[in-house]
């Protein structure tokens, strides 16, 4: 039995769907647990690019793939990427298999999202727009719709009838915004409904007999630890467990179950939205990373904010997630810096060290840096661990050192071929 779980150990966008597609070529199935269309996972291979955002990764490799019951879906969204997947030749049929216990996002709550988010304004959080939040806070309030409740038209549009009166309340009254009729979301999802039934599957018992039979599965994290509804910077996250934990829940597997947990780290940080990044470069070095790392989301085309490593967060991940292995991507980015700073310790209001990871205030802390000499050349096409220069090998060991977590993937390019395998990451 092998459970690999993949999660970001930052605040996204740390190279996941990559590191995903390359694990899966081992793995039998592959799972997403958490999220939703909030996420954009980038896979390059050959002369193709995809961005994945609800579909696992793993789907390109042709494994099973498998949305489990912790995902909130767009149904619209899931059959664009279903048939684009499609267009492009990948066998999503036989493969692809939906938890009927996972939520919907419905046209209300993408509007919530939108119209709290302007009636912010400089507070906002930044989110993505795709009514995460609102879906997820639904689920919660036992207020959701789940694909299966859209079995009986009947059933479904009395449960439309129940939750209408009191959101349509909110949007004429404080929002002044347009009311949703019961019928005419319906009429709209039922025609959903018919397009993704038959990929819809009760996936807690098939990945439970996956694991009996001893097969190898992935869970491709979405998001990052940092922006955990629990342990990130709060409120400034998403509303799902984005950290291994999540896995279980979201997917309906036991936590003994899970033999490997895989962080993938940027080799520095990036952040999109609001919130508080400790190691922020509001300068040039800033723009040079976002502009060599081509630092723009891959969901909403958001320039995403860049700062150095930090490795007291990212320590804070290892012990969050009880980090197995890292996997570092990026490092290309670097390749031309003279010297490069990794934040080893945090100082707070007062100047003082800080002991431990603060449980909150994250945005008083000062990082307090340590430097290391670049190594001022290509990175690109090494393939083996010998051949890279040892000023990289040392930035490795460093973060090693620091985060107490050993680093088994390294990553010098967007493509699969750009990846160092230095140990496995399967136990
Ligand atoms: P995810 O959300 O964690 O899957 O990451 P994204 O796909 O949103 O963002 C990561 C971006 O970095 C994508 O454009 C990837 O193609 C790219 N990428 C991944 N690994 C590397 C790498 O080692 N070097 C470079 N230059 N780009 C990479
Ligand atoms: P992947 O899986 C980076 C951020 C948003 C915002 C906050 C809340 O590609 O790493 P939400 O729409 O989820 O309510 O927004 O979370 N965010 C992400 N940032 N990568 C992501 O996903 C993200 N998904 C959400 O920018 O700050
Ligand atoms: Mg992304």
């Amino acid at each position: 039995m092998t459970c690999t779980v993949v999660v970001g150990t930052q605040w996204g966008d740390e190279g996941k769907g990559k590191i995903v597609d390359l694990l899966t070529e081992h793995a039998d199935v592959v799972v997403r647990y958490q999220g939703g269309n909030n996420a954009g996972h980038t896979v390059m291979f050959g002369d193709k690019t995809f961005i994945l955002h609800l579909i696992p990764s793993g789907i390109l490799r042709n494994s099973i793939s498998v949305l489990g019951n912790g995902v909130v879906i767009d149904p619209a969204e899931m059959i664009k990427e279903i048939d684009a997947l499609k267009k492009m030749g990948v066998a999503v049929e036989n493969n692809l298999k939906i938890s009927s216990r996972a939520h919907l996002v419905m046209p209300y709550h993408k509007a919530m999202d939108q119209l709290r988010e302007k009636q912010k304004g400089d507070q906002k959080i930044g989110t993505t727009g795709r009514g995460i939040g609102p879906a997820y806070m639904d689920k919660i309030g036992r207020l959701g719709v789940r694909l299966e409740d859209l079995n009986d038209v009947n059933d479904f549009k009395r449960r439309l009838e129940e939750i209408l009166p009191e959101k349509n309340c909110l949007f004429e009254h404080h929002f002044h915004s347009t009311p949703f009729s019961a019928q005419q979301i319906v009429d709209e999802y039922m025609e959903y409904y018919v397009r993704l039934k038959s990929y819809l599957a009760d996936t807690s018992t098939l990945l439970n007999t996956a694991i009996e039979q001893k097969k190898k599965i992935l869970f491709e994290g979405a998001q990052g630890t940092f922006l955990d509804i629990d342990h990130g910077t709060y409120p400034y996250v998403t509303s799902s467990s984005t950290i291994a934990g999540g896995a279980c829940t979201g997917s309906g597997i036991g936590p003994g179950k899970i033999t490997s947990v895989v962080g993938i780290v940027k080799a520095y940080t990036t952040r999109v939205g609001s919130g508080p990044f400790p190691t922020e470069l509001n300068d040039d070095m800033g723009v040079y990373l976002r502009t060599t790392g081509q630092e723009f989301g891959a969901t909403t085309g958001r320039p995403r904010r860049c700062g150095w490593f930090d490795a007291v967060l990212v320590k804070q991940a290892a012990d969050l997630n009880g980090l197995t292995s890292l996997a570092i991507t990026k490092l290309d980015v670097l390749d031309k810096l003279e010297t490069i700073q990794i934040a080893v310790h945090y100082k707070d209001r007062n100047g003082q060290l800080m002991d431990s990871f603060p449980s909150c205030g994250l945005e008083q802390v000062t990082p307090v840096y340590e430097e290391m000499p670049g190594w001022k050349c290509s990175t690109r096409n090494i393939s083996k661990y010998e051949d890279l220069p040892q000023a990289l090998k040392n930035y490795l060991k460093r973060i090693e050192v620091l985060t107490g977590v050993p680093v088994a993937i390294i990553s010098t390019g967007p493509r699969r071929e750009e990846t160092i395998v230095h140990q496995s990451v399967w136990i």
